[in-house]
């Protein structure tokens, strides 16, 4: 079955959750707890997720995209902007910044697949506003580098935990370190309510901008259904009751998710060790999701060998998280001087994407195998491996497998 750790633990608890709000038909996330049968699903998860994870707010979304878009638009990130991002992500921490007028600057990855805190500055313009770190196949970004070079700069950052939700970097939750961290709870998520997400952030202002993008501009925020008011531009992103429902319940169970797969991972990797030809992707700190395990071989021979006698493929051919497998970008010039309706005297040098332009990435990605621990997901490249559930005796035969399968490959 294809999804994340929170799709193979769906139980009782979201049923019920479920329930309740079916049980009032009240599906709208604004009333008043108890009136109407309005059972405050949503307002109920963002509260407890801000606990959770260490933020003073957070509110839901209707998706991780959204919750990307929300940021840049709280921190008036726009036309001619230009923001650091790295080139292995999902195309919407791409997309996000090139539809909000501004322009992504693709940033290589280093050994922990995410970006390389040593290759930012070089990227670094007048132009540049702020860094979107994105917290890959569950692990942190080296954030302690990023956020000084962004002081150092005056740079603003959001954090991508779109694939990281409940991670930590050096006890602090993902999302709490920069300015305001997006989460996505879609169905390959650590948690889902099959599509859905979150925003959070600890500054009063930013979280007032980004509720009322959220919410076709309401500014200061609503408290009820009643209309308020509606100070700036805004779209609709927000969530349901019925997706507050289930998020509210995969919340609750997130801390046990991660222990679990931590655990399954820690097995799995500890009967992969000292064999010849074969590493695995630094781990930026053990708060990381655990969520996949990432083989690194020391050639691109080895690693094809191996893919094509395991029926998978190496991350550079897995789909679209690399860049040179994003049609939408590549030989391009960037949307915001596409789609800009006016000029604008910034847009002097556009960027254009073009395949093999972040040569460190593909050297690293060549390499690299991803096995599923808690993310079964072709397109991620782990179609393959155990999830969330498997036995102590599955993990044994994943484990030797692999060894089997390396040992032909040589
Ligand atoms: C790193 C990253 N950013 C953003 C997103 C977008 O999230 P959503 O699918 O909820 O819009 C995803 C989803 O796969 C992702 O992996």
């Amino acid at each position: 079955m294809a999804g994340g750790p929170g799709r193979y633990v769906f139980g009782d608890e979201e049923r019920k959750e479920l329930l309740d709000v079916m049980e009032t038909g009240n599906l709208f996330r604004y009333g008043e707890i108890g009136k109407d049968g309005f059972c405050g699903k949503v307002v109920t998860f963002e509260q407890e997720m801000a606990e959770r994870l260490g933020h003073k707010h957070v509110f839901a979304t209707s998706s991780g995209t959204s919750s990307l878009l929300c940021c840049l638009a709280a921190l008036g990130i726009g036309a001619g902007d230009e923001v650091i991002v790295p080139g292995y992500t999902f195309i919407a921490s791409i997309s996000s910044i090139a539809l909000s007028m501004a322009v992504p600057v693709l940033a290589e990855i280093d050994e922990s697949l995410t970006i390389d805190p040593t290759k930012i500055e070089a990227l670094i313009t007048p132009r540049t506003k702020a860094i979107v770190p994105v917290h890959m196949l569950g692990n942190p970004c080296d954030m302690d580098p990023i956020m000084e070079i962004a002081k150092k700069h005056n740079l603003y950052v959001i954090e991508d935990c779109c694939q990281a939700v409940g991670a930590s970097y050096k006890g602090r939750r993902v999302g709490t370190i920069g300015d305001m961290g997006a989460y996505s709870l879609n169905t390959f998520k650590t948690i889902t309510s099959g599509d859905g997400g979150f925003v959070g952030t600890s500054d009063d202002d930013l979280y007032e901008r980004g509720f009322g993008f959220h919410d076709q501009g309401h500014k200061p925020c609503r408290q009820g259904v009643e209309v308020g008011n509606r100070s700036m531009l805004g779209m609709n992103f927000r969530m349901n009751e019925l997706s507050g429902a289930v998020a509210l319940a995969q919340g609750r169970k997130l801390d046990n998710i991660l222990e679990t797969l931590r655990e399954k991972k820690a097995a799995l990797k500890a009967q992969l060790q000292g064999i010849e030809g074969l590493g695995f992707r630094t781990i930026n700190d053990p708060g990381e999701c655990a969520t996949l395990l990432t083989l690194l071989f020391d050639t691109k021979e080895l690693a094809d060998k191996f893919c094509a006698a395991a029926g998978t493929a190496p991350i550079a051919k897995s789909g679209w998280h690399v860049y040179n497998n994003m049609e939408q970008i590549l030989n391009r010039v960037t949307a915001a001087k596409v789609n800009c309706p006016y000029s604008c005297p910034r847009y002097d040098e556009p960027r254009t994407y073009a395949k093999h332009m972040l040569p460190q990435t593909d050297d690293i990605l060549d390499r690299a195998v991803n096995i599923s621990i808690g993310v079964v997901d072709k397109g991620l490249g782990s179609g393959t491996g155990i999830n969330v559930n498997s036995s102590m005796e599955e993990i044994n035969e994943v484990a030797a497998n692999i060894r089997k399968i390396i040992a032909e490959c040589k």
